[in-house]
């Protein structure tokens, strides 16, 4: 036998992750937070010891801490991190390290220091025939993300019911940060506190989820986005799943999550192995933008770049709908070129019978009824525009009145020969599980990428998983069935490899850090009301970096809210992410395309920044927001303000711009792009021509802002425009401002 590590310190970023492994047990995590310094054996054995809790009257004999995988024979009585069974049997396993590795390397006896690395620690119980390894890795953004393989080393089946990965939370951290929503909705922001028990979010629907957890934040009370001590969890799964707080018997607490099993889901026969998703942690002493920077980095890392020179997009699905008529389109093409669009997407509508929601879902063939002629003559036509073409699919669905449903019944899912589960948006789910199914999605969808001329795909899954099974055996299949798409995707991907794929799930509800392996761009909502929209991409970016995200100016008149918002309002919103348009404009006024070409113009001129800085959100009362993004070298930045709502608080008072050099010295300036804000009123300092820095009641300056202007604005240093900040200017509300902020 090998003799086996006492003790791995991983740090990165700012964050250590201090793994005892001294037990000879599955590691547990001595200490996940800020960076300690390098430590040798003494110290790390001291730190373990120290970790110890005390025993006491009416609770197990034994001192003890959890593994990252939580066992009873510890004494641990909460969740534990395998529940499974051999017919009843090996229900609680005693696992003993049998190997340990840092970055491949195998890891001898004594205490181990390394930066960003990856720790995999594998361990057996020969009673219970189970081998488990743990890989835990510490990313250049300082994630720690865990995942566990367990194999079935016995000669029978062994059934797994659920596998939970933890890290420990320091009992300070007592107030949690986490989503939920709906279709439109997505990622709400809850907050609540930790009591005793668990908190726990289940994700059932099959798919990621529009109410998912996102990010399962615990913090110190009142943490925000700069400032405040915390912890997140986000388990990287795009089937059921947890995330979960658990404050146990013994006063300790942890936070993780993993997949969800549906009953019978996985059954290890001798020598099989389960694979759980990634369990990311994320640690910040400063509040959720350090925890968003982490996440930007992680994807921005990523062996498939996303760089921020996203091009226009136009998607015409809340333009035409279901209604394709090719001259229609091509002049919709025509007035997206014109005024400077790059990328052309058809939705919805293009394919066997589909003309609307009812029917030809699955039948992936171009319809001859309203493409006679093929897609050719419009890609043709948006290729000669210098735009990109892209194509949407929603490959994992099926309409029952389809020639597919019809000519296979058996690959639709259902738990029975019997019955049909409820159809949602009235479609049914292929069973991706079955191979002929597979075989036929795949060479379907492939065909058409191979047949034509196809720059980018948006990949729609518009209903949860209901019921949803192998009919004819009955086993529930949404743990196969998510597997099945994360190697189409990666088929797909090396079949195409300069294919982008958007992740779209009725909007947002596909939006997971393993589908962002596989996906270039997420729809955010199909809400696209700038109002609800502000507070969803302020929200979606506390995983996402802005280019990831779909972000588009639609109508005026919000077809999901009813609600009338100004182009200036819709534009401020959109160009803080992957700009693109979703609006007929043939109905759009000259004014409004102007200023559209301008906001385009912006855009383009920007993205750099607003797609590639550092994302900066500043704690605000809900009735407004303040957000921008700032150069990595801090020598620029753009700020967006908004007024949500009013609040009867007139003047707003002062808006403070954090992230900045506190030494430099800065231009501070609105920027007017397009149409003035409504009712925008200047304070002194915007410099309006006329105005002077210091007013007198003789000699008031004029305020209101009509046409727009070049304003001069004013010098602050950093320090200044972090902690006086400048007077916030009135207008009307459902309006935002831009500010340009210029390193002198
Ligand atoms: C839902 C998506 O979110 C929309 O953008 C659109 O693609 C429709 N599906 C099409 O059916």
């Amino acid at each position: 036998m090998p003799t086996l590590p006492q003790s791995v310190h991983l740090t990165s970023a700012g964050v250590s992750a201090l793994f005892d492994l001294s037990t000879g047990g599955l590691p547990a995590l001595d200490h996940w937070g800020p960076a300690l310094p390098a430590l040798d054996e003494a110290a790390a054995r001291a730190i373990a010891s120290a970790n110890y809790l005390p025993v006491v009257s009416n609770q197990p004999d034994v001192s003890f801490k959890p593994a990252l995988l939580a066992e009873g024979h510890r004494g641990w009585l909460g969740r534990p991190g395998i529940s499974g069974h051999r017919e009843g049997a090996d229900w609680t396993p005693k696992f003993a390290i049998t190997a340990v590795s840092l970055n491949g390397d195998s890891l001898g006896a004594g205490h181990h220091e390394a930066g960003a690395a990856t720790l995999s620690v594998t361990a057996s119980d020969p009673l219970a025939s189970l081998t488990v390894t743990l890989t835990s890795e510490l990313t250049e953004s300082g994630l720690l993300r865990t995942r566990a393989e367990l194999t079935n080393t016995g000669a029978t089946d062994y059934t797994l019911d659920n596998l939970t990965l933890t890290y420990p939370l320091p009992p300070e951290a007592t107030e949690i940060l986490d989503f939920g929503g709906s279709w439109t909705q997505e990622r709400t922001p809850q907050r609540t506190s930790i009591h005793q028990g668990t908190y726990l979010r289940e994700g059932r629907r099959g798919r990621t989820g529009a109410d998912y957890a996102f990010v399962l934040h615990a913090g110190r009370p009142g943490f925000g986005f700069r400032s405040g001590e915390l912890w997140g969890v986000h388990t990287g799964f795009s089937g059921n799943h947890t995330h979960l707080i658990e404050h146990a018997h013994n006063g300790m607490r942890v936070i993780g999550g993993g997949e969800l099993l549906l009953p019978g889901e996985v059954t290890l026969s001798p020598g099989a192995s389960y694979g759980s998703p990634w369990v990311y942690g994320v640690y910040s002493g400063t509040g959720l933008d350090a925890a968003a920077h982490r996440f930007h980095s992680f994807l921005r890392g990523r062996d498939r770049r996303v760089d921020a020179a996203r091009p226009v997009t136009i998607n015409v699905w809340e333009a035409v709908y279901f209604d394709h008529d090719l001259d229609r389109l091509k002049d919709l093409a025509d007035r997206a070129a014109d005024l400077g669009v790059e990328r052309f997407v058809l939705d919805d509508g293009w394919f066997g019978s589909r003309r609307d929601d009812f029917r030809g879902l699955g039948d992936w063939h171009v319809s001859p009824e309203v493409w006679p002629e093929g897609l050719t003559p419009l890609i043709d036509y948006v290729h000669e525009r210098g735009m990109q073409f892209g194509l949407w699919f929603e490959a994992e669905m099926v309409n029952l009145d389809s020639d597919v449903a019809r000519a296979h019944p058996e690959w639709v899912m259902a738990p029975n020969p019997q019955r049909m589960p409820v159809e949602s948006r009235h479609q049914q789910v292929l069973n991706l599980t079955i191979p002929e199914c597979y075989d036929y999605v795949l060479g379907a969808v492939s065909a058409v990428l191979r047949e034509n001329a196809i720059d980018y795909i948006k990949w729609d899954h518009n209903r949860d998983l209901v019921e949803s099974a192998t009919r004819a055996t009955g086993r529930a299949a949404v743990h196969e069935q998510t597997l099945a798409i994360y190697r189409m995707f990666d088929t797909l991907r090396a079949e195409f490899p300069s294919l982008e794929i958007e992740s779209c799930a009725s909007g947002g509800a596909r939006i997971d850090l393993e589908m962002m392996q596989r996906t270039d761009r997420v729809w955010v909502s199909d809400c696209i009301d700038p109002l609800e929209r502000q507070r969803m991409n302020r929200w979606t970016t506390q995983l996402l970096p802005p280019e990831f995200m779909g972000s588009h100016i639609a109508s005026g008149s919000s077809h999901t809210t009813g609600r009338t918002h100004t182009l200036t309002y819709r534009a401020s919103v959109a160009v803080f992410g992957h700009l693109g348009i979703e609006w007929d404009l043939a109905q759009a006024s000259a004014a409004e395309l102007s200023d559209l070409r301008e906001w385009i113009a912006f855009y383009k001129a920007e993205r750099g920044l607003l797609l590639g800085g550092d994302l900066v959100r500043v704690d605000t009362d809900e009735s407004l927001s303040l957000h921008g993004v700032v150069t990595p070298d801090a020598s620029r930045a753009l700020f967006s303000f908004g007024i949500n709502s009013l609040t009867g608080i007139n003047p707003l008072g002062r808006l403070r711009f954090p992230g900045l050099a506190a030494d430099a010295q800065y231009r501070i300036r609105p920027l007017l792009i397009g149409t003035v804000p409504g009712d925008l009123k200047a304070p002194a300092w915007f410099g309006l021509p006329g105005s002077q820095e210091t007013p007198t009641s003789s000699n008031p300056w004029p305020q209101a802002i009509r046409e727009p202007v070049d304003l001069p604005g004013v010098v602050l240093s950093g320090a200044a425009l972090e902690h006086v900040g400048v007077q916030a200017p009135a207008m009307f509300p459902e309006q935002a401002l831009l500010f340009e902020i210029n390193r002198i």
